[in-house]
């Protein structure tokens, strides 16, 4: 089980706070040019992916004091007791598996004594023969078309990774099948999709861990009377309706056939399941054999946080920077900057996967945390990020960490655009870290001729401090299997930081509250039930009421 410790309580932690007075002064731009080795001695490579961590303001004894952190928390043990099946998620009384669903060898998967791997193989040869049903033809709509356009229909974990995968790994995409995603409730988001869709050759995947979401039902009821109000008859649902769930009863209840129904386990968590039978829409989009690679990636990276000692355990050393940020420099974001336009989800599908499992503020014994937990992630694709937020970054008042993501290699060499895209990455990377002193500043509008009051009044607009922190991964090129371990590495950070923050990673409980209001209010709203909100929210729902 996990420690329930707090972790100011720790040697470590006493130390770490003496230590960042030591090197909270200290400028990168100095200590890269007293440590000629820095670069090798803070990078490490996982796979085919660099994960350059000396642009960060560590020193040697930083990493050791973190992974003191670590180990006086527990990490190690944390670790196994996620791998061997315990029920880590303790408010929801469940195992925490999803590493079970991208195991390749023959290790049993123990849930309460039994052995699963035996059904999560048989689910994974059901996606495999659908899939190749689909790619071959065999599998037709009701008037013996072909499909050629797949909806998945679901919201959150159950929309996000899928669509963020579909979109990192379009170059390999099957030619002649569309992929859409249908998630906000927003009638919008259905209508412009099914507006270009024709239902004789449309296959709808309804994509809910729960089957009870109320955003994703709507849309599947709404997708459904699309396509009956075409075929009529009840029966053709079973050639164009498929569904990713844990709660079967509820897809045959909905008329999705059972055979059509693709089960996961309550051991797979909403924003961890994109490897399991939610991952359906990536094996249709690319292949089954391409989303194995990504199971692959994914279970390399399981092998790499599971054996590597915490000194050089990518996630483990993430997660720790995080926690050196967030902890004892104030640091209240994270940005996440991709320099590959297939990469532009990552930011908002990491958002949901940090933010939803340590948003919280409750430790493990149900008293208030008295430390910060997680930032507030959010980022874009460089290099159209450059021309709005950088700004802030370089110059503003708050220090943001930042990753930077990039290929080595495109999948589109067009001209020299990447070896453009490239030194962007490399330019604000340094430019970041270095920064520019007053003298440089001077030194460049002498030469441009300009001097006396004139060159100071500019002058104080020209400086950037640098030192601003940034991790640069690199990988070779974004292949399936590439991409799965990166997706595993910031899982396995995730769940690093909240076992060292002490909290419960994997509910969501904070979500509950809206939902329950939303579901009030909508009778209100649809049935006229009468309401007795504060003045501001009545004050609005009779604007809706007035004006719709
Ligand atoms: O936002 C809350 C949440 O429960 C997420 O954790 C989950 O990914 C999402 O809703 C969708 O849930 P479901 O897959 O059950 O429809």
């Amino acid at each position: 089980m996990l420690k329930n410790y707090s972790p100011t309580q720790t040697e470590a932690w006493k130390k770490l706070q003496d230590h960042f007075a030591a090197v909270q002064p200290k400028h990168l731009r100095d200590m890269f040019a007293q440590d000629p080795e820095r670069f090798q001695k803070f990078t490490f490579q996982v796979n085919d992916t660099l994960y350059d961590l000396s642009k960060n303001r560590i020193t040697s004894e930083t990493l050791s004091l973190l992974t003191q952190l670590a180990k006086e928390m527990d990490v190690p043990a944390a670790i196994e007791s996620m791998f061997s099946g315990e029920r880590i998620n303790v408010t929801e009384d469940r195992a925490v598996l999803h590493t079970a669903l991208r195991n390749f060898t023959d290790e049993a998967l123990s849930i309460d004594g039994e052995d699963g791997s035996k059904e999560v193989r048989a689910v994974q040869q059901q996606m495999k023969v659908f899939c190749n049903k689909l790619h071959s033809g065999e599998w037709t709509g009701y008037t013996g078309k072909r499909m050629t356009s797949i909806v998945n229909i679901g919201i959150g974990g159950s929309d996000l990774g899928p669509k963020m995968v579909v979109e990192a790994l379009k170059k390999y995409q099957k030619p002649d099948l569309e992929v859409h995603f249908i998630s906000n409730v927003d009638g919008t988001d259905a209508a412009e999709v099914l507006r270009k869709l024709d239902p004789e050759t449309t296959l709808f995947i309804i994509a809910s861990k729960t089957f009870t979401t109320k955003e994703t039902i709507t849309n599947a009821e709404t997708a459904r009377g699309w396509f009956l109000n075409k075929a009529v008859d009840r029966e053709h649902i079973k050639k164009h309706f498929v569904a990713l769930s844990t709660n079967i009863d509820a897809v045959t209840k909905f008329g999705i056939a059972q055979e059509n129904a693709f089960r996961f386990w309550d051991w797979v968590g909403g924003r961890f399941s994109m490897w399991s039978a939610i991952g359906l829409s990536v094996a249709c989009a690319l292949g089954y054999d391409k989303f194995e690679e990504v199971l692959r990636g994914a279970e390399s990276m399981d092998k790499h946080f599971r054996k590597a000692p915490l000194e050089e355990n990518v996630p483990v050393l993430m997660a720790l920077l995080s926690i050196w940020y967030t902890n004892f420099f104030g640091c209240q974001t994270h940005a996440i900057l991709p320099y590959d336009q297939y990469l532009r989800l990552l930011p908002e599908y990491l958002q949901q996967l940090l933010m939803e499992s340590n948003g919280k503020s409750a430790d493990r014994n149900g008293n208030r945390v008295t430390y910060q937990t997680q930032p507030v992630v959010w980022g874009a694709a460089g290099t159209n990020s450059q021309h709005s937020f950088f700004q802030l970054i370089h110059q503003g008042t708050v220090l943001i960490p930042c990753d930077f993501i990039a290929p080595a290699k495109s999948h589109n060499e067009v001209g020299n655009h990447h070896a453009l895209l490239l030194s962007n990455f490399f330019a604000q990377t340094e430019a970041l870290m270095k920064g520019k002193t007053a003298d440089e500043v001077r030194e460049e509008l002498n030469q441009k001729g300009m001097a006396g009051e004139e060159l100071e009044n500019l002058l104080p607009h020209k400086v950037f401090e640098g030192n601003k922190p940034t991790t640069s991964i690199m990988m070779k090129q974004l292949t399936p299997f590439e991409l799965g371990s990166l997706v595993a590495m910031y899982e396995h950070k995730t769940f690093v930081q909240g076992v060292i923050w002490n909290i419960y990673s994997f509910d969501q409980w904070g979500v509950e509250l809206g939902k329950q209001l939303a579901g009030t209010i909508e009778g209100e709203l649809l049935q006229g039930k009468s309401s007795d909100h504060d003045s501001s929210t009545n004050g609005l729902m009779d604007f809706y009421r007035n004006n719709k």
